[in-house]
C-alpha cells in the first residue's frame, strides 16, 4: 500500500468497483451480504437517508447509489419539496465507475457534480461549510489504516464542509475482534478473506468502537453512535472545525 509523510494512502481497485460487478452490487452486497453476514438493516439505512440527506448532499463512496437514488426526494430546511435544479449532490469516490453510474442514475432529479478523490487524501474537493449533508457507509472499512484513528481525515473533511447545521451519516464494518460487535460465523469468514494483503478490499482489522467514537467526538459536538450487526452507524451534528 503506498505511504505519503501524512499516513496511508488508498490504491484504487477498479476491477472490483467495475461496471460489470456495479450492476450486481445490489444484490449481492446490499441484499445478501447485509442480511446474512454483517446484519445490517438496509430499512434502518433507508431511513437515515430518508431523514438527513439535505438539498446539497455529499455521498462518499456511492458504489451503485442504492441509497442515495432510492431516498425520497429530496427537501427544503422546512420539509417543502425542493425543484430539481435546486438539489446539488456531490459524489466523491477513488474508482470512476462508482462516479459514472451514480451520476447517471441521479441526473434526472439533480445536478450532479463528481470527485474522483480518496477520501483520505486531504483536502476534499469542496469548500467550507458548503454542504447540508454528508454520507459515509461502508466506505471507512475498506480503506488503509493501522486503526480508526489513521482514517481521521474521512471525520475532519466531512467537519470542514458540513453546514454548521448539516448531518453526518453513515456506518462502517468494525474488525471482527471487536467486542462490541457481533460477528457470526459468515462474517469472520468474509472478513478474513476480504483483509488479506493482497486483495485491497477491507482494511479494518484494528478497527475499533472506541477510535470510531474518538474521532466523530473530535470533529462533531453531538454524535449518536450505535452497533448495528458487525457494523457501527452514527448521525453527527455540530461540526468543530
Ligand atoms: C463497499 S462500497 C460502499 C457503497 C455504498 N456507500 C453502500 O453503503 O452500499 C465502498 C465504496 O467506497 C469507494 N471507496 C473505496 N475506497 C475509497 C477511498 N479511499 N476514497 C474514496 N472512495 C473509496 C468504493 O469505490 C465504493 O464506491
Amino acid at each position: 500500500m503506498p505511504e505519503n509523510s501524512l499516513g496511508p494512502v488508498s490504491a484504487p481497485n477498479p476491477r472490483l468497483y467495475s461496471p460489470r460487478n456495479l450492476k450486481r452490487y445490489r444484490r449481492l452486497v446490499v441484499g445478501l451480504s447485509h442480511r446474512f453476514a454483517w446484519k445490517v438493516s438496509n430499512t434502518e439505512i433507508h431511513a437515515l437517508y430518508a431523514r438527513y440527506v439535505a438539498p446539497t448532499h455529499l455521498e462518499v463512496g456511492p458504489a451503485d447509489g442504492h441509497f442515495l437514488v432510492n431516498a425520497p426526494d429530496l427537501t427544503g430546511p422546512g420539509g417543502e419539496p425542493v425543484s430539481p435544479s435546486l438539489r446539488q449532490v456531490h459524489l466523491l469516490d477513488l474508482n470512476p465507475a462508482p462516479l459514472e453510474v451514480c451520476a447517471r442514475l441521479l441526473r434526472e432529479r439533480a445536478q450532479v457534480i463528481t470527485h474522483e478523490h480518496d477520501v483520505l487524501a486531504t483536502p476534499w474537493p469542496l469548500a467550507d461549510a458548503s454542504v447540508g449533508s454528508v454520507a459515509m457507509f461502508h466506505v471507512l472499512h475498506c480503506v488503509p489504516g493501522a486503526s480508526i484513528r489513521h482514517k481521521r481525515t474521512a471525520f475532519s473533511e466531512a467537519a470542514r464542509v458540513l453546514s454548521e447545521t448539516g448531518v453526518f451519516i453513515g456506518s462502517t464494518l468494525l474488525g471482527a475482534d471487536d467486542p462490541h460487535t457481533r460477528n457470526n460465523w459468515l462474517a469472520r469468514r468474509l472478513q478474513t478473506a476480504y483483509n488479506r494483503p493482497d486483495r485491497n478490499i477491507f482494511h479494518n482489522t484494528e478497527d475499533r468502537l472506541t477510535d470510531l467514537r474518538a474521532m466523530l467526538d473530535l470533529h462533531f459536538t453531538d454524535v449518536q453512535l450505535t452497533v448495528m450487526g458487525s457494523a457501527a452507524v452514527w448521525v453527527a451534528r455540530g461540526p468543530s472545525r
